[in-house]
């Protein structure tokens, strides 16, 4: 009961739980966003392509003139955009130049589960590096990359390990796609400075490390400025607990075109889209007779767009893609059941916590089972989990028995699931191996809110 009083803060987003109390202020604009660079490949040879990736220490200036170290790729702070096209045959080098242990994952990436797939087996060890390979074999979508080493995932994505992985693919679709024009990378994420320095373990919260600082691509309180056309926006949630509720202060209407996995079919009107930690959204805004405008998360401010008065014309198609569900999934029975549950401390899958050398799932290579996620409503309370899946995307087919809405139709590998609610969803594994499944608040990844499933042939 008292839980519920306190927090019932935004009604038309339903009943908001204690931890996700609002400490982020509003985003004043007071820098011009910047985008991330885009990787070029170290060399390619027909469809063979090489890239080289170094997670490496950093310094950044982001606050009152102070210079904090930092995390990055390749860089000081976040990580250049991979760019893969469908069918490329891929190698990664990579290089860990921290003092400390970490991974590469490739979120969303539909890889092997062994080493390639990065999670917390894959230790690279501090002034080595590693060697991956794959295939691209799934459509065009907007993933991104990560740490995963157990424990630290928090804390190494906090201090800046972070990048975009953008697959494109040969099927025409008539959208912006002028990278940094009209088709601009939003890695949104929230800090807290401590006397302008980055320190994760100053502000860490198991329970959700929450900023009260809007950073976009790296940019502390960034505006974006545009011409007045229809623009793509790639959102990722690359915070490390924060749930977004997000819509423009005009309440005006946009077109969801993609989710975490690609395309939907055909765009999505909407004027709201709840983002989880770890989720993409794919959004065309339509600028053209729009001054001043800003992305909003429940009444705060995330990014203030201008205009520049600039129009250009634009006409897009409506037909996307032609996705459709594996198999007839409306009267499957789930196979597998997932429980979530924590607000504070004991975040638990299943009542239970990871362990390296327990397998918690099996499901065979190419065969299509319903899962069913619940989040339950405990003594502490509850709070939204975002429930991801490596090395898949995956079909949402119901929410507490109900249709799922527009925002949850497109491929996924992370579902946001509300306290109380029952999602289910149709898996397929396309190839084999050790997958990790968890919460993506990354705290509660590391204090042991993970599985692990065994995909075999
Ligand atoms: Cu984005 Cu297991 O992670
Ligand atoms: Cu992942
Ligand atoms: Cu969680």
């Amino acid at each position: 009961e008292q839980v519920k009083e306190e927090e019932q803060v935004h009604a038309h987003h339903g009943t908001r739980y204690a931890n996700e109390q609002l400490t982020l202020q509003h985003n004043e604009g007071i820098a011009a966003l910047t985008f991330p660079p885009v990787l070029q490949p170290v060399s390619r040879n027909g469809q063979h392509v090489t890239y080289a990736l170094t997670a490496q220490k950093g310094e950044m200036t982001f606050v009152d003139g102070i210079t904090t170290d930092t995390y990055g790729y390749n860089g000081n702070f976040l990580g250049p955009v991979l760019h893969l096209t469908k069918g490329e045959h891929v190698t990664i080098q990579l290089t860990n130049a921290l003092d400390e242990p970490t991974t590469f994952h490739w979120h969303g990436l539909e890889v092997a589960g062994d080493a390639t797939d990065g999670g917390p087996h894959a230790v690279i060890e501090p002034g080595v590096t590693e060697t991956i390979d794959f295939v691209v074999k799934q459509q065009a979508a907007t993933l991104w990359y990560h740490p995963h080493p157990m424990g630290q995932t928090a804390k190494q994505v906090y201090n800046g390990l972070a990048g975009l992985l953008y697959i494109e693919d040969d099927v025409v679709r008539d959208i912006p796609s002028d990278y940094a024009v009209n088709d601009f990378p939003i890695v949104l994420q929230d800090r807290t400075f401590v006397d302008g320095n980055i320190v994760y373990e100053d502000v860490a919260n198991t329970s959700s490390t929450l900023g009260d600082t809007m950073m976009i691509n790296g940019v502390v309180e960034p505006f974006l400025t545009t011409r007045n056309e229809p623009v793509r926006l790639r959102l990722l949630n690359g915070s490390n607990a924060l749930t977004y509720y997000l819509s423009f202060s005009n309440d005006m209407p946009f077109q969801l075109l993609a989710t975490d996995g690609g395309f939907l079919n055909e765009p999505q009107e909407m004027t709201k889209l709840t983002l989880g930690a770890g989720e993409r959204a794919e959004i065309l805004v339509d600028l053209t007779n729009v001054a001043d405008v800003a992305l909003m998360h429940d009444d705060i401010v995330v990014l203030p767009i201008e205009t520049t008065g600039e129009a250009v014309q634009a006409n897009y198609s409506n037909t996307l893609n032609e996705i459709a569900l594996p198999v007839d999934v409306t009267t499957m029975e789930p196979t597998k059941h997932i429980t979530m549950e924590g607000m504070t401390t004991n975040f638990l899958l299943n009542g239970q916590t990871y362990d390296e050398t327990r397998i918690d799932l099996r499901q065979q290579r190419g065969v299509t089972e319903v899962w069913e996620i619940e989040n339950i409503i405990n003594e502490e309370g509850a709070m939204a989990h975002p429930f991801h899946i490596h090395g898949t995307q995956f079909h949402v087919i119901s929410v507490n028995g109900e249709a799922p809405d527009a925002s949850l139709q497109g491929l996924k590998d992370t579902v946001t699931v509300q306290p109380g609610q029952k999602v289910r969803i149709a898996v397929t594994f396309h190839e084999v191996g050790l997958y990790m499944y968890h919460c993506h608040i990354l705290e509660h990844e590391d204090v042991g809110m993970m599985g692990q499933i065994e995909v075999y042939e």
